[in-house]
Protein backbone atom coordinates (compact mmCIF):
# COMPACT_ATOMS: atom_id res chain seq x y z
CA UNK A 1 0.00 0.00 0.00
CA UNK A 2 1.19 3.65 -0.70
CA UNK A 3 1.24 5.84 2.34
CA UNK A 4 3.18 8.88 1.03
CA UNK A 5 3.33 8.89 -2.73
CA UNK A 6 6.17 11.56 -4.47
CA UNK A 7 4.39 14.30 -6.03
CA UNK A 8 5.79 14.29 -9.71
CA UNK A 9 7.28 16.84 -11.87
CA UNK A 10 4.93 18.42 -14.52
CA UNK A 11 5.08 15.83 -17.34
CA UNK A 12 2.23 14.50 -18.10
CA UNK A 13 4.14 11.23 -19.53
CA UNK A 14 5.57 10.75 -16.07
CA UNK A 15 2.38 11.48 -14.22
CA UNK A 16 0.10 9.25 -16.40
CA UNK A 17 3.27 6.55 -15.83
CA UNK A 18 3.09 7.36 -11.74
CA UNK A 19 -0.59 7.11 -11.81
CA UNK A 20 -0.68 3.86 -13.66
CA UNK A 21 2.18 2.49 -11.03
CA UNK A 22 0.33 3.82 -8.33
CA UNK A 23 -3.31 1.73 -9.41
CA UNK A 24 -1.29 -1.21 -9.29
CA UNK A 25 0.14 -1.28 -5.89
CA UNK A 26 -3.14 -0.81 -4.54
CA UNK A 27 -4.28 -2.86 -6.92
CA UNK A 28 -4.43 -6.46 -4.97
CA UNK A 29 -4.61 -4.63 -1.34
CA UNK A 30 -7.82 -3.14 -1.48
CA UNK A 31 -10.33 -5.23 -1.51
CA UNK A 32 -13.36 -3.08 -1.32
CA UNK A 33 -15.46 -3.49 -4.85
CA UNK A 34 -15.88 0.35 -4.80
CA UNK A 35 -12.30 1.35 -3.49
CA UNK A 36 -10.63 -0.42 -5.71
CA UNK A 37 -9.19 1.09 -9.43
CA UNK A 38 -11.87 -1.21 -11.19
CA UNK A 39 -14.61 0.49 -10.02
CA UNK A 40 -12.99 4.14 -11.02
CA UNK A 41 -12.42 2.66 -14.56
CA UNK A 42 -14.39 1.72 -17.32
CA UNK A 43 -14.80 -1.89 -17.54
CA UNK A 44 -12.67 -3.39 -20.78
CA UNK A 45 -14.98 -3.21 -23.67
CA UNK A 46 -12.74 -4.00 -26.53
CA UNK A 47 -9.39 -5.86 -25.34
CA UNK A 48 -9.12 -7.96 -22.75
CA UNK A 49 -7.00 -6.36 -20.17
CA UNK A 50 -4.02 -7.78 -19.06
CA UNK A 51 -4.09 -8.17 -15.10
CA UNK A 52 -7.17 -10.05 -13.36
CA UNK A 53 -9.85 -8.85 -11.66
CA UNK A 54 -11.14 -9.97 -8.09
CA UNK A 55 -13.99 -11.88 -8.49
CA UNK A 56 -16.60 -10.48 -6.24
CA UNK A 57 -15.21 -7.21 -8.45
CA UNK A 58 -15.82 -8.56 -11.65
CA UNK A 59 -19.72 -9.76 -10.33
CA UNK A 60 -20.72 -7.03 -8.67
CA UNK A 61 -19.43 -4.61 -11.61
CA UNK A 62 -21.43 -6.43 -13.91
CA UNK A 63 -23.80 -7.01 -12.45
CA UNK A 64 -24.47 -3.13 -11.80
CA UNK A 65 -24.28 -2.28 -15.70
CA UNK A 66 -27.03 -5.21 -16.49
CA UNK A 67 -29.02 -2.67 -13.91
CA UNK A 68 -29.42 -0.24 -17.27
CA UNK A 69 -31.84 -3.18 -19.10
CA UNK A 70 -35.42 -3.46 -18.63
CA UNK A 71 -37.10 -5.10 -15.95
CA UNK A 72 -37.83 -8.55 -17.40
CA UNK A 73 -40.97 -9.16 -15.32
CA UNK A 74 -42.47 -5.73 -16.84
CA UNK A 75 -41.18 -6.56 -20.64
CA UNK A 76 -44.39 -7.34 -21.63
CA UNK A 77 -43.14 -7.65 -25.31
CA UNK A 78 -41.85 -10.98 -25.08
CA UNK A 79 -43.18 -14.19 -24.40
CA UNK A 80 -40.30 -15.82 -23.33
CA UNK A 81 -40.68 -16.69 -19.65
CA UNK A 82 -39.02 -14.30 -16.92
CA UNK A 83 -40.40 -16.62 -13.26
CA UNK A 84 -39.10 -19.79 -12.57
CA UNK A 85 -39.06 -21.15 -8.96
CA UNK A 86 -36.33 -21.12 -6.98
CA UNK A 87 -35.89 -25.25 -7.25
CA UNK A 88 -36.07 -24.89 -11.10
CA UNK A 89 -33.70 -22.41 -10.80
CA UNK A 90 -31.52 -24.47 -8.08
CA UNK A 91 -31.98 -27.71 -10.73
CA UNK A 92 -30.69 -25.94 -13.47
CA UNK A 93 -27.63 -24.43 -12.28
CA UNK A 94 -26.70 -27.56 -10.84
CA UNK A 95 -26.73 -28.91 -14.47
CA UNK A 96 -25.39 -25.98 -16.33
CA UNK A 97 -21.87 -27.90 -16.45
CA UNK A 98 -23.32 -31.29 -18.56
CA UNK A 99 -22.75 -31.28 -22.06
CA UNK A 100 -26.27 -32.57 -23.17
CA UNK A 101 -24.75 -34.43 -26.16
CA UNK A 102 -22.47 -36.54 -23.92
CA UNK A 103 -24.92 -38.63 -23.60
CA UNK A 104 -22.41 -41.55 -22.33
CA UNK A 105 -21.67 -39.03 -19.54
CA UNK A 106 -25.06 -37.89 -18.78
CA UNK A 107 -27.59 -40.83 -19.62
CA UNK A 108 -29.85 -39.12 -16.90
CA UNK A 109 -29.80 -35.27 -18.80
CA UNK A 110 -30.44 -37.50 -22.29
CA UNK A 111 -32.92 -40.04 -20.98
CA UNK A 112 -34.76 -36.48 -18.95
CA UNK A 113 -34.86 -35.11 -22.80
CA UNK A 114 -36.38 -38.13 -24.37
CA UNK A 115 -39.80 -37.94 -21.68
CA UNK A 116 -40.25 -34.30 -22.87
CA UNK A 117 -40.35 -35.55 -26.15
CA UNK A 118 -42.41 -38.30 -25.00
CA UNK A 119 -45.04 -36.34 -22.90
CA UNK A 120 -45.11 -32.91 -25.40
CA UNK A 121 -45.80 -35.55 -28.35
CA UNK A 122 -48.67 -36.50 -26.39
CA UNK A 123 -49.61 -32.99 -25.25
CA UNK A 124 -50.05 -32.71 -29.41
CA UNK A 125 -51.29 -36.04 -30.03
CA UNK A 126 -48.78 -38.00 -31.60
CA UNK A 127 -49.66 -41.00 -33.14
CA UNK A 128 -48.65 -43.04 -30.36
CA UNK A 129 -50.68 -46.24 -30.52
CA UNK A 130 -49.86 -46.97 -34.13
CA UNK A 131 -47.06 -49.36 -34.09
CA UNK A 132 -45.77 -48.07 -37.54
CA UNK A 133 -45.79 -44.12 -36.59
CA UNK A 134 -42.80 -43.75 -34.99
CA UNK A 135 -42.97 -40.28 -33.53
CA UNK A 136 -39.83 -37.86 -33.48
CA UNK A 137 -38.94 -35.08 -31.64
CA UNK A 138 -35.21 -33.30 -30.30
CA UNK A 139 -34.85 -30.81 -28.16
CA UNK A 140 -33.92 -27.03 -29.68
CA UNK A 141 -32.50 -23.52 -28.97
CA UNK A 142 -35.96 -22.55 -29.79
CA UNK A 143 -38.35 -22.41 -32.32
CA UNK A 144 -36.17 -20.93 -34.77
CA UNK A 145 -33.87 -24.04 -34.86
CA UNK A 146 -37.01 -26.33 -34.91
CA UNK A 147 -38.41 -24.37 -37.91
CA UNK A 148 -35.37 -24.60 -39.87
CA UNK A 149 -34.86 -28.25 -39.02
CA UNK A 150 -38.50 -28.89 -39.64
CA UNK A 151 -38.31 -26.68 -43.00
CA UNK A 152 -34.78 -28.58 -44.09
CA UNK A 153 -37.21 -31.93 -43.77
CA UNK A 154 -40.12 -31.05 -45.91
CA UNK A 155 -37.80 -29.60 -48.75
CA UNK A 156 -35.71 -33.41 -48.23
CA UNK A 157 -38.77 -34.78 -48.30
CA UNK A 158 -40.32 -32.96 -51.41
CA UNK A 159 -36.83 -33.34 -53.27
CA UNK A 160 -36.90 -37.09 -52.70
CA UNK A 161 -40.76 -37.21 -54.07
CA UNK A 162 -39.90 -34.73 -56.70
CA UNK A 163 -36.35 -37.04 -57.81
CA UNK A 164 -38.18 -40.65 -57.60
CA UNK A 165 -41.12 -39.14 -59.87
CA UNK A 166 -38.09 -37.72 -62.26
CA UNK A 167 -39.37 -34.02 -61.93
CA UNK A 168 -37.31 -30.62 -61.45
CA UNK A 169 -36.41 -30.57 -57.99
CA UNK A 170 -34.90 -27.43 -57.97
CA UNK A 171 -37.78 -24.58 -56.79
CA UNK A 172 -39.07 -25.33 -53.89
CA UNK A 173 -41.38 -23.02 -52.39
CA UNK A 174 -43.21 -22.40 -49.23
CA UNK A 175 -46.82 -21.10 -48.44
CA UNK A 176 -47.31 -18.62 -45.51
CA UNK A 177 -48.92 -15.90 -43.74
CA UNK A 178 -46.85 -12.64 -44.49
CA UNK A 179 -47.38 -12.31 -40.34
CA UNK A 180 -45.19 -15.05 -39.90
CA UNK A 181 -41.98 -14.78 -37.48
CA UNK A 182 -38.96 -14.01 -38.73
CA UNK A 183 -37.15 -17.04 -38.00
CA UNK A 184 -39.22 -18.55 -41.32
CA UNK A 185 -38.08 -15.60 -43.57
CA UNK A 186 -34.40 -17.25 -42.46
CA UNK A 187 -35.61 -20.70 -42.70
CA UNK A 188 -36.31 -20.04 -46.49
CA UNK A 189 -33.63 -18.29 -47.24
CA UNK A 190 -31.10 -20.13 -45.61
CA UNK A 191 -32.43 -22.97 -46.95
CA UNK A 192 -33.11 -21.53 -50.81
CA UNK A 193 -36.75 -21.96 -50.36
CA UNK A 194 -39.45 -19.61 -52.70
CA UNK A 195 -41.32 -17.31 -50.19
CA UNK A 196 -45.13 -16.91 -50.99
CA UNK A 197 -47.25 -15.27 -48.50
CA UNK A 198 -50.67 -14.83 -48.32
CA UNK A 199 -50.83 -11.41 -47.14
CA UNK A 200 -52.80 -9.57 -44.02
CA UNK A 201 -55.87 -7.21 -44.76
CA UNK A 202 -57.01 -4.11 -42.92
CA UNK A 203 -59.59 -6.43 -40.80
CA UNK A 204 -58.20 -10.14 -41.33
CA UNK A 205 -54.35 -10.62 -39.59
CA UNK A 206 -54.11 -14.81 -39.91
CA UNK A 207 -53.94 -16.61 -43.45
CA UNK A 208 -56.60 -17.28 -45.53
CA UNK A 209 -56.97 -20.58 -46.48
CA UNK A 210 -58.29 -20.01 -49.46
CA UNK A 211 -55.83 -17.50 -51.45
CA UNK A 212 -53.36 -20.21 -49.60
CA UNK A 213 -54.54 -22.76 -51.64
CA UNK A 214 -54.31 -20.87 -55.09
CA UNK A 215 -50.80 -20.45 -54.01
CA UNK A 216 -49.91 -23.77 -53.67
CA UNK A 217 -48.80 -25.90 -56.45
CA UNK A 218 -46.09 -29.02 -57.75
CA UNK A 219 -43.02 -27.02 -56.19
CA UNK A 220 -45.10 -26.55 -52.23
CA UNK A 221 -42.69 -28.36 -49.78
CA UNK A 222 -45.77 -27.17 -47.20
CA UNK A 223 -47.71 -25.08 -46.01
CA UNK A 224 -47.08 -22.88 -42.55
CA UNK A 225 -50.09 -22.78 -40.15
CA UNK A 226 -50.83 -21.29 -36.85
CA UNK A 227 -53.15 -22.98 -34.31
CA UNK A 228 -56.71 -21.47 -35.09
CA UNK A 229 -56.11 -21.90 -38.74
CA UNK A 230 -55.00 -25.41 -39.13
CA UNK A 231 -58.24 -26.93 -39.57
CA UNK A 232 -59.21 -24.93 -42.37
CA UNK A 233 -56.10 -25.93 -44.02
CA UNK A 234 -56.37 -28.86 -44.10
CA UNK A 235 -59.43 -29.57 -45.46
CA UNK A 236 -58.49 -27.06 -48.45
CA UNK A 237 -55.52 -29.02 -48.72
CA UNK A 238 -57.79 -32.60 -48.67
CA UNK A 239 -59.48 -30.24 -51.68
CA UNK A 240 -56.65 -29.37 -53.33
CA UNK A 241 -55.46 -33.21 -53.59
CA UNK A 242 -58.78 -34.21 -55.32
CA UNK A 243 -58.68 -31.34 -57.32
CA UNK A 244 -55.38 -31.45 -58.53
CA UNK A 245 -53.63 -34.62 -57.48
CA UNK A 246 -51.25 -32.20 -55.03
CA UNK A 247 -50.50 -33.99 -51.91
CA UNK A 248 -49.28 -31.07 -49.98
CA UNK A 249 -48.69 -31.45 -45.83
CA UNK A 250 -48.69 -28.63 -43.22
CA UNK A 251 -45.77 -27.61 -40.51
CA UNK A 252 -47.78 -26.06 -37.31
CA UNK A 253 -45.95 -23.20 -35.69
CA UNK A 254 -47.23 -23.37 -32.30
CA UNK A 255 -44.42 -21.38 -30.63
CA UNK A 256 -46.32 -19.96 -28.26
CA UNK A 257 -49.75 -21.87 -28.69
CA UNK A 258 -47.97 -24.63 -28.17
CA UNK A 259 -48.81 -24.69 -24.25
CA UNK A 260 -51.55 -22.65 -24.11
CA UNK A 261 -54.20 -24.39 -26.42
CA UNK A 262 -54.39 -28.03 -24.72
CA UNK A 263 -55.10 -26.69 -21.39
CA UNK A 264 -57.20 -23.49 -22.80
CA UNK A 265 -59.30 -24.79 -25.77
CA UNK A 266 -58.12 -28.47 -25.53
CA UNK A 267 -61.59 -29.39 -28.32
CA UNK A 268 -59.23 -27.09 -30.83
CA UNK A 269 -57.80 -29.96 -33.58
CA UNK A 270 -54.71 -28.34 -34.64
CA UNK A 271 -52.18 -30.88 -34.19
CA UNK A 272 -50.99 -34.61 -34.85
CA UNK A 273 -55.32 -35.43 -34.81
CA UNK A 274 -55.11 -33.59 -38.48
CA UNK A 275 -53.50 -36.08 -41.03
CA UNK A 276 -52.14 -33.30 -42.96
CA UNK A 277 -50.09 -31.96 -39.95
CA UNK A 278 -46.79 -33.89 -40.57
CA UNK A 279 -44.24 -31.80 -38.21
CA UNK A 280 -44.60 -29.07 -34.99
CA UNK A 281 -42.42 -26.72 -33.13
CA UNK A 282 -42.94 -25.05 -29.57
CA UNK A 283 -40.95 -22.65 -27.41
CA UNK A 284 -40.28 -24.57 -24.19
CA UNK A 285 -39.13 -20.81 -23.29
CA UNK A 286 -42.46 -19.34 -24.16
CA UNK A 287 -45.60 -20.88 -22.62
CA UNK A 288 -43.66 -24.00 -21.72
CA UNK A 289 -42.86 -21.97 -18.78
CA UNK A 290 -38.54 -21.98 -18.70
CA UNK A 291 -36.08 -19.85 -18.99
CA UNK A 292 -34.81 -18.73 -22.46
CA UNK A 293 -32.66 -21.83 -24.94
CA UNK A 294 -35.40 -24.35 -25.62
CA UNK A 295 -37.32 -25.25 -28.01
CA UNK A 296 -38.83 -28.49 -29.40
CA UNK A 297 -39.48 -29.73 -32.77
CA UNK A 298 -41.96 -32.94 -33.40
CA UNK A 299 -42.30 -35.02 -36.45
CA UNK A 300 -45.55 -37.06 -36.67
CA UNK A 301 -43.38 -40.34 -38.12
CA UNK A 302 -40.12 -41.10 -38.82
CA UNK A 303 -41.50 -40.77 -42.60
CA UNK A 304 -41.35 -36.84 -42.24
CA UNK A 305 -38.08 -36.74 -41.21
CA UNK A 306 -35.31 -37.76 -44.23
CA UNK A 307 -32.86 -40.46 -42.63
CA UNK A 308 -30.04 -38.72 -44.53
CA UNK A 309 -30.93 -35.51 -42.13
CA UNK A 310 -30.32 -37.91 -39.23
CA UNK A 311 -26.28 -38.38 -38.40
CA UNK A 312 -24.96 -40.56 -36.32
CA UNK A 313 -21.55 -40.25 -35.09
CA UNK A 314 -19.54 -42.47 -32.36
CA UNK A 315 -19.10 -39.85 -29.41
CA UNK A 316 -16.84 -41.10 -26.96
CA UNK A 317 -18.09 -44.80 -27.38
CA UNK A 318 -21.80 -44.49 -27.75
CA UNK A 319 -23.99 -44.53 -30.83
CA UNK A 320 -25.75 -41.18 -31.28
CA UNK A 321 -28.34 -40.08 -33.32
CA UNK A 322 -29.08 -36.30 -34.20
CA UNK A 323 -31.14 -33.78 -36.22
CA UNK A 324 -29.63 -30.54 -34.81
CA UNK A 325 -28.24 -27.55 -35.80
CA UNK A 326 -25.48 -27.62 -33.53
CA UNK A 327 -23.29 -29.87 -31.29
CA UNK A 328 -22.36 -29.06 -27.69
CA UNK A 329 -24.91 -27.57 -25.26
CA UNK A 330 -25.89 -27.27 -22.00
CA UNK A 331 -28.73 -29.68 -20.21
CA UNK A 332 -29.88 -26.84 -18.31
CA UNK A 333 -32.55 -25.63 -20.01
CA UNK A 334 -34.24 -29.50 -20.87
CA UNK A 335 -33.72 -30.05 -17.13
CA UNK A 336 -35.64 -26.96 -16.30
CA UNK A 337 -38.59 -27.95 -18.84
CA UNK A 338 -38.58 -31.47 -17.49
CA UNK A 339 -39.13 -29.68 -13.44
CA UNK A 340 -42.02 -27.56 -15.03
CA UNK A 341 -43.94 -30.95 -16.67
CA UNK A 342 -43.74 -32.78 -13.59
CA UNK A 343 -44.40 -29.90 -11.02
CA UNK A 344 -47.34 -28.33 -12.94
CA UNK A 345 -48.61 -30.94 -14.13
CA UNK A 346 -52.59 -31.11 -16.70
CA UNK A 347 -54.09 -29.47 -13.95
CA UNK A 348 -51.22 -27.17 -13.03
CA UNK A 349 -50.49 -25.79 -16.67
CA UNK A 350 -54.22 -25.57 -17.13
CA UNK A 351 -54.90 -23.28 -13.61
CA UNK A 352 -51.93 -20.92 -15.08
CA UNK A 353 -52.86 -20.43 -18.61
CA UNK A 354 -56.70 -20.47 -17.56
CA UNK A 355 -55.65 -17.69 -15.02
CA UNK A 356 -53.68 -15.71 -17.57
CA UNK A 357 -56.56 -16.06 -20.30
CA UNK A 358 -58.62 -14.68 -17.64
CA UNK A 359 -56.10 -11.75 -16.97
CA UNK A 360 -55.96 -10.92 -20.80
CA UNK A 361 -59.68 -10.94 -20.94
CA UNK A 362 -60.12 -8.34 -17.77
CA UNK A 363 -57.08 -6.49 -18.95
CA UNK A 364 -58.60 -5.77 -22.78
CA UNK A 365 -62.00 -4.94 -21.14
CA UNK A 366 -60.78 -2.09 -18.44
CA UNK A 367 -58.92 -0.83 -21.70
CA UNK A 368 -61.82 -0.96 -23.70
CA UNK A 369 -63.80 0.50 -21.12
CA UNK A 370 -61.78 3.82 -21.38
CA UNK A 371 -63.56 4.57 -24.30
CA UNK A 372 -60.15 4.80 -25.80
CA UNK A 373 -59.18 1.38 -27.58
CA UNK A 374 -60.09 -1.17 -29.45
CA UNK A 375 -59.36 -5.28 -28.93
CA UNK A 376 -58.03 -6.24 -32.07
CA UNK A 377 -57.28 -10.12 -30.84
CA UNK A 378 -60.34 -11.92 -30.10
CA UNK A 379 -60.42 -12.83 -26.11
CA UNK A 380 -61.84 -16.02 -24.33
CA UNK A 381 -59.04 -18.28 -25.18
CA UNK A 382 -59.79 -17.91 -28.85
CA UNK A 383 -56.35 -16.45 -28.99
CA UNK A 384 -52.67 -16.47 -26.94
CA UNK A 385 -53.37 -14.53 -23.31
CA UNK A 386 -52.28 -11.57 -24.66
CA UNK A 387 -53.98 -7.66 -25.68
CA UNK A 388 -53.66 -6.50 -28.80
CA UNK A 389 -55.36 -2.94 -29.31
CA UNK A 390 -55.40 0.24 -30.62
CA UNK A 391 -56.05 3.74 -30.18
CA UNK A 392 -60.51 3.82 -30.81
CA UNK A 393 -60.08 7.34 -32.50
CA UNK A 394 -57.50 9.34 -34.71
CA UNK A 395 -55.47 11.46 -31.80
CA UNK A 396 -52.77 14.25 -32.09
CA UNK A 397 -50.73 11.09 -30.69
CA UNK A 398 -50.39 7.64 -31.46
CA UNK A 399 -50.05 4.09 -29.95
CA UNK A 400 -46.04 5.00 -30.40
CA UNK A 401 -46.04 7.89 -28.35
CA UNK A 402 -48.13 5.90 -25.72
CA UNK A 403 -45.55 3.16 -25.84
CA UNK A 404 -42.37 5.65 -24.89
CA UNK A 405 -44.47 7.21 -22.59
CA UNK A 406 -45.20 3.91 -20.62
CA UNK A 407 -41.23 2.78 -21.37
CA UNK A 408 -40.37 5.50 -18.57
CA UNK A 409 -42.68 3.93 -16.04
CA UNK A 410 -40.60 1.34 -17.12
CA UNK A 411 -42.95 -1.08 -18.71
CA UNK A 412 -42.47 -2.25 -22.07
CA UNK A 413 -45.11 -2.72 -24.44
CA UNK A 414 -44.23 -2.33 -27.77
CA UNK A 415 -46.24 -0.38 -30.44
CA UNK A 416 -45.50 -1.66 -34.40
CA UNK A 417 -47.17 -1.55 -37.63
CA UNK A 418 -49.26 -4.13 -38.85
CA UNK A 419 -48.05 -6.66 -41.71
CA UNK A 420 -47.92 -5.30 -45.10
CA UNK A 421 -50.96 -4.46 -46.84
CA UNK A 422 -52.59 -3.82 -43.39
CA UNK A 423 -49.68 -1.56 -42.90
CA UNK A 424 -51.74 1.58 -41.83
CA UNK A 425 -52.90 0.41 -38.50
CA UNK A 426 -50.78 0.97 -35.84
CA UNK A 427 -51.17 -1.29 -32.61
CA UNK A 428 -49.85 -1.97 -29.17
CA UNK A 429 -49.56 -5.13 -27.65
CA UNK A 430 -49.19 -6.59 -24.16
CA UNK A 431 -48.43 -10.49 -23.98
CA UNK A 432 -49.76 -11.57 -20.19
CA UNK A 433 -47.05 -14.66 -19.16
CA UNK A 434 -47.64 -16.25 -15.70
CA UNK A 435 -46.27 -13.83 -13.90
CA UNK A 436 -48.37 -11.01 -15.10
CA UNK A 437 -50.93 -11.21 -11.36
CA UNK A 438 -54.41 -9.25 -11.70
CA UNK A 439 -53.05 -6.45 -9.45
CA UNK A 440 -50.00 -6.01 -11.91
CA UNK A 441 -52.63 -5.50 -14.59
CA UNK A 442 -54.46 -3.16 -12.85
CA UNK A 443 -50.87 -1.34 -12.31
CA UNK A 444 -50.68 -1.40 -16.13
CA UNK A 445 -54.50 0.24 -16.60
CA UNK A 446 -54.13 2.78 -14.34
CA UNK A 447 -50.53 3.91 -15.79
CA UNK A 448 -51.94 3.43 -19.77
CA UNK A 449 -54.54 5.99 -18.46
CA UNK A 450 -52.45 8.54 -17.13
CA UNK A 451 -50.17 8.61 -19.90
CA UNK A 452 -52.60 9.09 -21.85
CA UNK A 453 -54.14 12.03 -19.41
CA UNK A 454 -50.78 13.33 -20.24
CA UNK A 455 -50.52 13.03 -24.05
CA UNK A 456 -53.94 14.55 -24.09
CA UNK A 457 -52.71 17.65 -22.09
CA UNK A 458 -49.99 18.03 -24.36
CA UNK A 459 -49.65 19.87 -27.85
CA UNK A 460 -48.45 17.97 -30.99
CA UNK A 461 -45.15 20.04 -30.99
CA UNK A 462 -44.00 18.95 -27.25
CA UNK A 463 -45.39 15.39 -28.24
CA UNK A 464 -43.47 15.15 -31.57
CA UNK A 465 -40.47 17.01 -29.69
CA UNK A 466 -40.76 13.70 -26.81
CA UNK A 467 -40.56 11.33 -29.48
CA UNK A 468 -37.56 12.72 -31.19
CA UNK A 469 -35.93 12.58 -27.65
CA UNK A 470 -37.37 8.83 -26.91
CA UNK A 471 -36.00 8.02 -30.78
CA UNK A 472 -32.00 9.75 -29.99
CA UNK A 473 -32.22 7.85 -26.61
CA UNK A 474 -33.42 4.03 -28.38
CA UNK A 475 -30.51 4.82 -30.80
CA UNK A 476 -27.91 5.23 -28.87
CA UNK A 477 -28.84 2.23 -26.92
CA UNK A 478 -29.84 -0.47 -29.91
CA UNK A 479 -27.18 1.14 -32.09
CA UNK A 480 -25.83 -2.05 -33.27
CA UNK A 481 -29.20 -3.71 -33.89
CA UNK A 482 -30.54 -0.62 -35.94
CA UNK A 483 -27.93 -0.97 -38.39
CA UNK A 484 -28.44 -4.23 -39.06
CA UNK A 485 -32.04 -5.33 -39.03
CA UNK A 486 -34.35 -1.72 -39.28
CA UNK A 487 -32.67 -0.67 -42.62
CA UNK A 488 -32.87 -3.82 -44.45
CA UNK A 489 -35.51 -4.11 -46.80
CA UNK A 490 -35.39 -7.40 -47.82
CA UNK A 491 -37.48 -8.60 -45.21
CA UNK A 492 -40.69 -8.40 -44.30
CA UNK A 493 -39.14 -7.97 -40.36
CA UNK A 494 -37.37 -5.31 -41.39
CA UNK A 495 -39.54 -3.28 -43.58
CA UNK A 496 -41.96 -3.20 -40.75
CA UNK A 497 -40.90 -3.31 -37.57
CA UNK A 498 -39.94 -5.78 -35.14
CA UNK A 499 -43.06 -7.88 -35.45
CA UNK A 500 -46.62 -7.34 -37.10
CA UNK A 501 -49.04 -10.15 -35.69
CA UNK A 502 -51.62 -9.74 -32.99
CA UNK A 503 -50.36 -12.44 -31.54
C1 LIG B 1 -45.03 -17.57 -33.99
C2 LIG B 1 -43.56 -17.63 -33.69
N1 LIG B 1 -42.80 -18.52 -34.34
C3 LIG B 1 -41.48 -18.65 -34.08
C4 LIG B 1 -40.87 -17.85 -33.15
C5 LIG B 1 -39.39 -18.01 -32.87
O1 LIG B 1 -39.28 -18.61 -31.62
P1 LIG B 1 -37.94 -18.68 -30.76
O2 LIG B 1 -37.77 -17.33 -30.17
O3 LIG B 1 -38.27 -19.72 -29.75
O4 LIG B 1 -36.82 -19.07 -31.65
C6 LIG B 1 -41.63 -16.91 -32.44
C7 LIG B 1 -40.99 -16.04 -31.44
O5 LIG B 1 -41.53 -15.10 -30.94
C8 LIG B 1 -43.01 -16.81 -32.70
O6 LIG B 1 -43.79 -15.93 -32.05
Amino acid sequence: MVLLGSVSANDPAAVEKADKAAKKEIHFENSLVYGSQFAAEELPRLEMAEESMPSETAYQLVHDELETDGLTSLNLASFVTTYMEPNAEKLMMESMAKNIIDAEEYPASQDISNRCVNMIARLFHAPVNNPNDETLGVSTIGSSEAIILATLAMKRKWQAARKAAGKPHHQPNIVMNSAVQVCWEKAARYLDIEEKYVYCTMDRYVIDPKQAMELCDENTIGVVGILGTTYALNDGLDALEKEKGLDIKIHVDAASGGFVAPFVKPELVWDFRLPRVVSINTSGHKYGMTYAGVGWALWRSKDYLPEELIFHVAYLGADQASFTLNFSKSATQVIGQYYVLIRNGKSGFRAIMQSITETSDWLAAELESTGRFVRMNPGGGESLPLVAFRLKEKHHYDEFAIAARLRSRNWIIPAYKMAPNAGELKLLRIVCRMDFSRSRAAALVRDIEQVCQFLDSQDKETIDALMADHKKGKQTHVKARKGVHMKDNHSLQGKHGKTHAVC
